[in-house]
This record gives C-alpha cells, structure tokens and sequence, in this order.
C-alpha cells in the first residue's frame, strides 16, 4: 500500500483542534507546519502566487480588450512547450491578470477566501482523479459523498440515527444530489418535482417517457408554473427553461419592504393561475436572496404549498449555512417542512468552486429521475450517478468533508456568527453617516446602500415623484462611476445592483451591494471602502454629477447648500 495517501487516524493528531475566532482565522491565513506533506505542497504554490496577487484586488490592471489579445490566437499549439515556459507564460498572463477574491477587501461578490488546506487537499483529488459517476471510478467516494450529503440533511431536517442508519448508504435511492453548483441543485430539484408531479400513471407512461403536452393533457391543465419572489435568482429562469415550463411560467412576485416575498400577491397569483388552468409545480423560498441577502417567510410559504398540494423547494444556496449557528439558525425556521432544499458548499462552507447540493425531505424522491444504462448505473447499483443530472463528476464532496470535519459546526458557528454580526456594524456605520443611504439592512451577512449627500437626501424626502425619479437617475450614474472606479483603483471592491426599494415608489435605484462572508474582512476595511467613497466624491467626475443634481434642485425652486 503507498503510505502516502493513507488518512492520519484522530488520534496522530497533534492535540484536538480548538474552535475558537482565533483558530478560524488562523485556517484563513497560516499554512500547516512547512515540514507535513501538506505545508509542502501548499508553502510552493502560495510562494508563487504571493507575489502577484499581494494585498491587491487585481495585481496590475490592464484593459481587458487588452487582455483579450492574449487569448486570441485559435490554432493548437503545434508544437510541444516546456512546463516551465508555459507556467512563466501563466504567471504573466494568467495569474496577474485574475482577480484576488481572497483579499479582504473583496466584499462585492459572494467568493471569498479559503482556508488554507483546501489548496493542498484540491491537490489529492486531481492526483486521484476519482469519478463520482459510478463506484467502479471513486469506490470510498462514493459512500464518502453519501454521507456528506447526509449530514447536510441531518443540519436541514433533524431526522433521528435510526433514519440515517437507513437511508445514509441506502444503495437504492440518495438523500440528495451532489452538483456543481446552485443552479444545477436548483434545476435538480425542480426537475424531480416535475416528474413527481408528472409521474407515470394509468394510461400515462409519465412526463420522462412522454413528453410535457402528453404530461398536462393528462393532468388536465394548460400548463405547469413555478412561484418565487422578484428576488429568485436567475438559475430559476434557466430552470423553467430547460424543463420546458417556460419562462413566462416562472411567476415572480412581488415582495414587501423587506425583500421577501409578498404572501397576499402571493395568493392572488394562485388564483389567477387557477382561473387560468395553469397549475403550480413549484412554490420557491429563498433563504438568503443573492441581492440583498434576505429570507422568505418559510413557514408561510410551506402552508400554502401544503393547501396548494404542490412541491415546496427552499433555495438556500447562500444561507443553508446559517443553521450551523445556534444563535442564527432560527431565521430560517420552516425550511425543515421544505420538500428540497439547494445549499452550495462553495459559498458559506468555504470549499473551492464547483460543490453544490439539493437535498430532499423524502429519501425516495430522486426516484423521480432515476435512470440507468447498460455499462454502468445497472439497476440496483450503488452508483450515485443514477440520481444526477451531471455525468462524470469530481470527488468535490472530499472537500466538503473535510471543511465540515476540520472546522466543524462550532466553527462553521463562530464564522456565520462573525459575518452577520459585522454586517450589522457595518450598517450601523452606514446609518451614522450623514452622506450614506443604508438601502437594505443586512438580515444575514449581506446589505446594500449608497452615496447620497445628507443634502440630496433632504431634497429627496420633499421631492415629488418626478422630480425624485430625476435625483435618483443622476444618483445612479455616481454609483456606477464610484463602483467602477473603486474597481479600478484595485484596494477594495464592493459590487453593485439595481433594487426598486419601497420608499422610491418603485422607482430602481442602482446600489453597492456588500457581502462579508470572508473571515478576514476586519471593521477598519469596511471604514476605509466608505472613505475612499467619500474621497471620490470630491473628484470631478462625481462633482460634476452632484453639479448636476443642484441644477434639478434650483429648477424645481429650493435651495441646495
Ligand atoms: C440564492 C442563489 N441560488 C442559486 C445560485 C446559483 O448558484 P451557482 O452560481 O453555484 O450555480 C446563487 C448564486 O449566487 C444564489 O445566490
């Protein structure tokens, strides 16, 4: 046997790990002992790296038109290259020019940094290469990958061991699917409640053999639609798409001053569509909208889609994570009555890109896309690729593993506790300022708000509709020009939305949107992104603009200071 690839038991571990703000943040920041396999591998690859990506967000900014040119060249190589030339070439063109979403500075987007053994362990899975598809290619994966996806369910729906005991290595169903990412889990889901909907039945062969206008004929409807709020993420309209329901059919409603979804729009939907015979497939919570980070009222939702009789599906793609916090966890109260339920492990669990998962209430539900071939996933099988929609498929779970086991739920706890508590600081800083409008208060660890001098603001609470519409349009353009700027400038990078905020009459007011789920991300940081806001508001671009703001105030009569 190669001794090194064997898994250090427990107890060969130095000490037991702490769980602590500390040690987190350590995971963030120090490698292993240079002297273990690990800080080996690792301490090579962050030197290299090091030195392009310093403490900046883009380590040197060239025009991506220029960049392109890099890449515009359509013939294969001809001939061979050193490994070394081509990791020159790399370091020049390619690491230089990426963007450092590890930094703490990065708040804009929802990739953060990763602890430090994830570079080391990504390694393992390339050098194996395993294949999640079938067990014949990943063997220990595959059971691997089933309990990750079981204790994922265990966090969402509380079940007991003696349900586990039965369903965690069932070779004949899966509690879950493992993907790529929340569109794919977001497509799973749905996908299985079609066919579950749509399943076979007398006369029927069901909506997989058939086809969807055999599928309503003998439902009896003109059409399937799927229900969530204007704050759905995009994959869902991808989703309606490629299973044939139809955009239009994706229902988005409206949602309160909060950002959830509104329940009395909500039921008007339901009867219209009733009217209409078109009948409901899916409702949809979200529990962390990508926006604004907010969370649908789950129990309300989980009522209606019980009196409806249609499937209930909780996109917690960002906020799945919450429930590891004792104290948080309760925000996502109802999603335990959710038929499934999306979290990607590529956002709040800290593992690299690519790890996404759908899990279902009932252990047979994926029996819905269940589907077999003749050379490998034969029926009765242990193969995970039976339930999914991806083939080939790589041993990301390990990673999931890993984080889970190495971290755990204590510090998975600490990290989720962190983020939220220092967004709501950073809000609070927000709100003290006079030259900031906090727009969406952080419900989670996300929030939203923009550049809007306390003079502009007192004219803006005066102004009529038109007449604010205006202020807002020239305001927009200053969030778009001190965004890009900020970009630019390469210290920090807050990201930017367009929301309709209720005290606008609906009017779409372009925002920054901030999201502080790297563990590195310190409140000095979040002052220094509002004051190289505030320093920008003194250059002449934004001078111009706000110029032209006074000019709508002094036609419309008052006086701006
Ligand atoms: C709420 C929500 N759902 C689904 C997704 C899609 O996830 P992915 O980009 O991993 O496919 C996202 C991504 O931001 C999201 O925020």
């Amino acid at each position: 046997m190669n001794e090194r690839w064997t898994y250090p038991p427990m107890t060969r571990l130095r000490e037991p790990a702490q769980a602590n703000l500390e040690s987190m943040h350590r995971i963030f920041t120090v490698p292993e002992a240079p002297d273990s396999t690990l800080g080996r591998i690792d301490q090579a690859i962050s030197d290299n790296l090091a030195g392009f990506l310093q403490d900046h967000i883009v380590a040197v900014e060239r025009d991506l038109v220029e960049i392109e040119r890099d890449y515009s060249q359509s013939r294969i190589p001809e001939e061979p290259m050193y490994v070394s030339h081509y990791t020159e070439f790399l370091k020049d063109k390619l690491v230089s020019q990426s963007v450092h979403t590890a930094s703490p500075g990065f708040i804009g987007h929802m990739t953060s940094a990763l602890p430090y053994f994830m570079l080391p362990l990504s390694r393992i899975l390339t050098a194996l290469n395993q294949n999640l598809v079938k067990v014949e290619t990943s063997r220990a994966f595959t059971p691997m990958e089933r309990q990750v996806l079981g204790m994922l369910h265990r966090l969402i729906y509380t079940r007991d061991d003696a349900f586990y005991g039965e369903w965690i290595q069932n070779s004949r169903h899966a509690l879950g699917a493992f993907c790529s990412g929340g569109t794919i889990a977001n497509l799973t889901a749905l996908w299985a409640a079609r066919n579950c909907l749509c399943g076979p039945a007398e006369g029927f062969k069901g909506i997989a053999q058939e086809g969807l206008p055999r599928a309503l004929q003998h439902l009896g409807c003109n059409g399937l639609a799927i229900l969530v709020s204007r704050r759905g993420h995009y994959s869902l309209g991808k989703a309606a798409d490629v299973l044939g329901i139809g955009r239009d059919n994706l229902v988005a409603v409206d949602t309160d001053d909060r950002n959830r979804i509104d329940m009395a729009s909500l039921r008007e939907h339901c009867a219209r569509l009733r009217a209409e015979g078109i009948r409901p497939l899916s409702l949809i919570g979200v529990a962390g909208t990508t926006e604004t980070g907010n969370i649908d009222p789950l129990d309300e939702l989980a009522d209606l889609a019980q009196e409806l009789g249609c499937h209930y599906h909780v996109d917690a793609a960002w906020g799945g994570p919450t429930l590891l916090s004792a104290k948080y966890g309760g925000l996502l109260k109802g999603i335990e009555r959710a038929d499934s339920v999306t979290i990607d492990a590529h956002k709040q669990l800290y593992v690299p890109m690519g790890a996404g998962m759908v899990l279902f209430k009932d252990p047979t539900a994926l029996a819905a896309i269940e589907h077999h071939a003749a050379y490998i996933l034969r029926e009765g099988s242990r193969d995970l690729g039976s339930h999914t929609l991806e083939g080939s498929r790589p041993g990301m779970a390990m990673l999931v593993h890993a984080g889970l086991s190495i971290i755990g739920r204590k510090g998975y706890e600490l990290l989720i506790d962190q983020g939220i508590e220092r967004a709501r600081r950073f809000a609070q800083d927000i709100e003290a300022h006079p030259d900031f409008e906090l727009v969406t208060e952080p419900e989670l660890n996300i929030l939203t708000y923009r550049y809007n001098p306390a003079w502009v603001q007192a004219e803006l609470a005066a102004a009529p509709a038109e007449k604010a519409a205006r202020i807002n349009e020239v305001l927009d353009k200053v969030t778009e020009t001190m965004q890009k700027r900020q970009r630019e400038n390469g210290r920090t990078f807050v990201s930017r939305t367009r929301l309709a905020p209720g005290r606008y009459r609906g009017d779409r007011i372009t925002v920054f949107r901030v999201v502080l789920a790297n563990p590195l991300t310190t409140d000095k940081i979040l002052s220094s992104v509002l004051d190289e806001q505030c320093e920008m508001a003194g250059t002449e671009e934004i001078l111009v603009l706000l110029e032209q703001i006074r000019q709508l105030c002094a036609k419309a009569g008052s006086l701006p200071v």
